[in-house]
């Protein structure tokens, strides 16, 4: 039979590990492998209807709920009216207006001198990490950073940079690597704020000193903390580290913000060096501009009085569904930040579990290996402000329920595995 040059091309996808493994997955448990759930409608508190069936949505990254805000939504209507659906020029061209007022706000509201907004933090990443190294540097990633800040440093390997990692969140690994480095212009440390599948935050001070004592200058991706940690949203690392001095912060504006894009806060100086260097600024299209009016709306709201009282119906949230997962004697990952991964271990009770979850009217995200490390499934829940305390209340009972019917790991169990 002769075979198409594209399905020789699929054929041969086919043999690819990763493919291999999802393929597998997706015929064992062809009813539990909930990858591309079609969601039909929404409400307010994030009730969503799927296939007819109605459950509360725990897997969005909304966390201010500021999607449902009618002052964003008409910054977006304004914008539209404004500027139309798109500004279609790549921004090394052409910014529209909104543009700059979006990017000023950004820095007023963050405490740096300039932003520079990409169209997402997937986009900042892969074009500003290999902008800011060359091969004469070195590069020194934490070995679970995000994949956009591993693709950025494949491409920067890939143009001479020398690339190494670093145990996960570990000062003292990350001092060896640098001293065993050996000679190097500038070093580039890049690290999640907070880390998205764990919702853990990385000992930021100790790192930074770390990088001071050796030439090095953090670049930490803040997306998860964007909006939702430290004062006034403005993330992890400005109260941890006082200053900017010796950091560079990567910003989301799709999940807190309820926006689309990401940004960098950096120095002027920075600013119009990363615009000569990030070839996916330069070469990609930018963020449609009734975004951009959004972004400055959400930057008011966030720097408003009002902040406080969205950000502590937050935490009243995280803390109610911390407090009863804990209380289930269940291993919970994360705590402080609004992503609470509760372990399962076992890929297909992962996978069965949050079906059960679902069938009780709660859906949560079943996360698998490659995601996390290999039989350390877990289940991913992410808490809103809009969240209501009985949608809470109700996952918790569900959860109850399926510990009785899949073995949920409790911190004794995983204490005994370790020892
Ligand atoms: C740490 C981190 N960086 C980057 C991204 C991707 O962001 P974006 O959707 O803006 O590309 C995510 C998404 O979850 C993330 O957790």
């Amino acid at each position: 039979m002769i075979v198409s040059p594209m399905q020789h091309l699929a054929n041969a996808l086919r043999q690819n590990g990763l493919i291999r493994f999802i393929e597998h997955f997706a015929e064992l448990f062809p009813t539990t492998h909930m990858k591309d759930m079609v969601v039909e409608r929404m409400d307010p508190h994030r009730v969503i209807e799927v296939g007819g069936k109605k459950v509360v949505n725990f897997g969005s990254d909304s966390f201010l709920g500021l999607d449902q805000d009618p002052r964003v939504l008409d910054a977006l209507h304004r914008g539209i009216r404004r500027w139309g659906s798109h500004n279609g020029a790549s921004r090394a061209f052409s910014s529209v207006q909104a543009n700059i007022d979006a990017e000023d706000k950004l820095a007023e509201w963050l405490g740096t001198e300039a932003t520079l907004i990409y169209p997402s933090v997937t986009l900042a990443n892969m074009g500003a990490i290999p902008g800011l190294v060359g091969r004469q540097d070195v590069l020194i990633v934490d070995e679970q950073a995000h994949n956009s800040i591993q693709e950025g440093a494949k491409i920067a390997k890939a143009n001479g940079t020398r690339l190494f990692s670093f145990s996960h969140c570990d000062p003292e690994a990350l001092a060896k690597v640098l001293d065993e480095a050996g000679d190097y212009r500038c070093a580039v440390v890049a690290i999640d704020g907070v880390y998205s599948m764990s919702g853990e935050l990385p000992p930021l001070e100790q790192l930074n000193r770390v990088c001071l004592q050796r030439r090095a200058i953090l670049y930490v991706d803040d997306a998860h903390g964007t909006g939702v940690m430290g004062r006034q949203g403005r993330g992890t690392v400005l109260d941890a580290l006082g200053d900017y001095d010796n950091a560079l912060v990567i910003g989301s504006l799709s999940k807190g913000f309820s926006c689309m894009g990401g940004f960098i806060g950096c120095t002027h100086e920075m600013k119009r060096l990363l615009k000569m260097r990030s070839n996916t600024y330069i070469f990609g299209g930018p963020v449609a501009p009734c975004y951009l009016e959004a972004i400055c709306t959400v930057c008011d709201i966030l720097n408003s009085a009002e902040y406080e009282l969205l950000s502590a119906r937050l935490h009243r949230n995280i803390r109610q569904l911390s407090k009863g997962l804990i209380d289930r004697d269940l291993v919970v990952l994360g705590g402080q930040t609004p992503i609470l991964s509760v372990l399962v271990g076992d890929e297909e009770d992962t996978l069965n579990g949050g079906n059960y979850l679902f069938e009780q009217g709660f859906y949560v995200q079943s996360v698998t290996f490659p995601a996390v490390p290999y039989h350390a499934g877990v289940l991913r829940i992410q808490v809103n402000a809009n969240h209501l305390t009985e949608s809470i209340a109700g996952l918790l009972d569900a959860i109850t329920k399926l510990s009785k019917v899949i073995r949920l790991p409790g911190p004794e169990m995983v204490a005994r595995r370790a020892a």
